[in-house]
């Protein structure tokens, strides 16, 4: 949802930050921008529709713009088309302050009315020119940009992270954020404002997390933060653990088919973090076992595949631990004046950690008293900061906008939970236990055994390209799985398809199959396998194309399926974490043969920082 980033240093700032923006342009990439100080007190600025490339293109990758001190922005638009008019950054009138901004202003009109009745004009349809004008009238009136930034705060409603640039501040940069992320870093004589970490990892690994409405001082080296009152606030610096490497794509023609690759890695990793001395261990995330038999339910809240984790969980849970397990949509959990409930653990799991719905229901939940543990993949993020307890996914930084490898990260903490919750509340044996601890270890071996066989998956795919509309039918886990097959498929091949749980098809949907429809059924419930075929031989009788997900050489299956695509046998409780690779490449071939922009599907962006 917009990326912003700022650069002050010795080196010319615009290549800096387009290489910054290239690594964030999965925030949005309808429109792009820089503004940098000239060093002769001019702020010069570049705009332009389109992908980053238009931007690198129209300023000779930043040669056309001199200076050591700049802002710059990719874009998702929410107010106003894209177009090189809305694009950030944004004047003021006289040009002397500049602006880029991720975000959204709720009362943005109220303020432009008021702003224009002040005699200020308006050349976009931007909430964000709103904001510049309005910082740009709080600092004619106190010729102070901290003062002008922190009345700005106190006068706008919603979301943001802002960088301004003041003409009169060369080499110098000022931000603020609230709701939206912002990381500042520093290194030797240079400072670095982004939205996220990927951006400046090359440059240095030493970052501040801006706390919200904290005001940044950015200048070369240095960072001095203040509070509304515009106190000194001390803060320490972070160490990120994540190596420049992987936001690179590594010789892999896309991010996503890297990520898909680095599964294998970060399952481990994952695991490895969840077990000490042989056992699965929570203490270091805010649960301790006290904490764990006070709780009496669960509900997780979600968007997206993150919410398809969750789903995957409440199975694995319910099973294991015999707790009742809820799962929600964010959206919906924040709006719905949940019924507040001591005795329940609310599980917020989010791969960014700043998704504004997940951030919105995490504090509902706070605000209604409950306890709440947090499964996040960034570090320092504000859902892992403001959650009582945090667990971290070790799946690295993740670029492509449709999300592989930190959902099977998320699948692994939820196994995790579910065995800890198991042991402390009695409902496992010691020998079922070991048994799974020891599966969760051959889990990573696994998958890497699919990864290998992906050829067949893009022969299948290329069998499957003319498909208007895709069915996903599974039971029990196998149907958390086709909701997540379902969603890849969507937003990257853009083909229409559903997930059903396989015995609801007959409650209405099946009167869409018809002759050549594909269903794809997951299979890998040795319980359920009989019963989900039978909903694929009713579809098969209607005429549709069956492909089968399934872990057995059960002659059944074959005597059904027009293709089965065969995986290696896991216990039916995380058969998630290997029916969902298939499912993947196959979503992602599909992708390529169409043609599309795997890596950045339209109309989408990663970190959904607005509602
Ligand atoms: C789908 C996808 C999204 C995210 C969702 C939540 O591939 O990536 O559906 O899962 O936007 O994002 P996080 O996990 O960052 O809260």
């Amino acid at each position: 949802m917009c990326g912003i980033v700022g650069y002050v240093g010795e080196k010319q700032a615009a290549p800096v930050l387009l290489d910054g923006l290239e690594k964030l342009e999965y925030r949005g990439y309808d429109s792009a921008g820089l503004a940098v100080l000239d060093g002769k007190n001019n702020i010069n600025i570049a705009r332009a529709k389109g992908k980053l490339c238009e931007l690198f293109k129209k300023t000779d990758g930043g040669k056309a713009l001199e200076g050591v001190c700049g802002i710059g922005h990719t874009r998702w638009a929410t107010h106003g088309e894209p177009s090189e008019n809305n694009a950030h950054p944004h004047f003021n009138d006289d040009k002397t302050i500049a602006a880029v901004h991720n975000g959204i202003i709720e009362n943005y009109a109220e303020l432009k009315g008021k702003l224009s009745r002040q005699g200020y004009e308006f050349y976009s349809e931007t909430d964000t020119e709103v904001a510049t004008k309005l910082v740009d009238y709080y600092y004619k009136k106190h010729g102070d940009p901290v003062r002008a930034i922190a009345n700005f705060v106190l006068r706008v409603r919603g979301s943001y992270a802002l960088a301004v640039l003041f003409k009169d501040y060369p080499d110098q940069i000022f931000a603020v954020r609230k709701d939206s992320p912002m990381i500042i870093g520093v290194a030797g004589g240079e400072a670095f404002i982004a939205s996220d970490v990927p951006a400046i990892l090359k440059y240095t690994k030493s970052v501040y997390y801006v706390a919200n409405t904290e005001i940044a001082h950015v200048e070369k080296g240095k960072v001095t933060f203040y509070n509304l009152d515009k106190e000194v606030v001390e803060k320490d610096l972070t160490e990120i653990t994540w190596n420049a490497q992987s936001a690179e794509k590594d010789g892999y023609e896309h991010f996503m088919l890297k990520e898909m690759h680095e599964q294998p890695r970060v399952v481990k990793d994952t695991v490895n973090g969840l077990i000490k001395d042989g056992k699965i261990d929570f203490s270091d995330f805010g649960l301790s076992d006290k904490d764990i038999a006070k709780v009496k339910h669960i509900t997780v809240v979600a968007c997206g595949s993150a919410y398809h984790a969750g789903v995957a969980a409440q199975y694995v849970l319910e099973e294991l631990a015999r707790i009742p397990v809820r799962v929600e949509l964010s959206s919906e959990f924040r709006y719905r004046n949940p019924v507040a409930d001591k005795n329940c653990l609310v599980i917020v799991i989010s791969q960014s950690g700043e998704t504004a719905d997940s951030l919105a229901a995490l504090r509902e939940a706070k605000k209604l008293k409950m306890k709440t543990l947090a499964i996040v993949n960034v570090l320092g993020s504000s859902i892992a900061r403001e959650a009582d307890g945090v667990l971290y996914t070790k799946a690295g930084p993740e670029i492509a906008v449709a999300t592989t490898k930190a959902y099977s990260s998320q699948l692994i903490a939820g196994y995790a939970l579910a065995l800890k919750f198991a042991t402390v509340r009695n409902t496992i044996t010691q020998e079922r236990y070991k048994e799974l601890l020891s599966e969760l270890s051959t889990l990573p071996e696994k998958i890497e055994c699919i990864l290998k066989q992906k050829e067949s998956i893009q022969h299948f795919a290329s069998e499957a390209a003319n498909k208007k509309n895709v069915f996903f039918i599974g039971r029990g886990v196998d149907y958390a799985v086709c909701i997540e097959g379902s969603l890849k498929l969507k937003e990257i091949s853009y083909v229409h398809s559903e997930a059903y749980a396989a015995g609801e098809l007959k409650h209405g949907p099946i009167s869409l199959i018809e002759d050549g429809t594909l269903v794809i059924g997951v299979l890998m419930q040795e319980n359920l396998i009989e019963k989900t075929l039978s909903n694929l031989v009713e579809t098969k009788s209607r005429g549709a194309y069956i492909a089968a997900v399934t872990c057995g050489d059960d002659k059944k299956v074959e005597n059904v399926a027009d293709v089965k695509i065969t995986v290696p046998y896991t216990d039916g409780l995380f058969a998630a974490s290997l029916a969902v690779i298939p499912l993947q490449l196959f979503a992602y071939y599909l992708s390529v043969l169409k043609g599309n922009d795997v890596d950045k599907p339209r109309n989408l962006a990663k970190s959904v920082t607005v509602e």
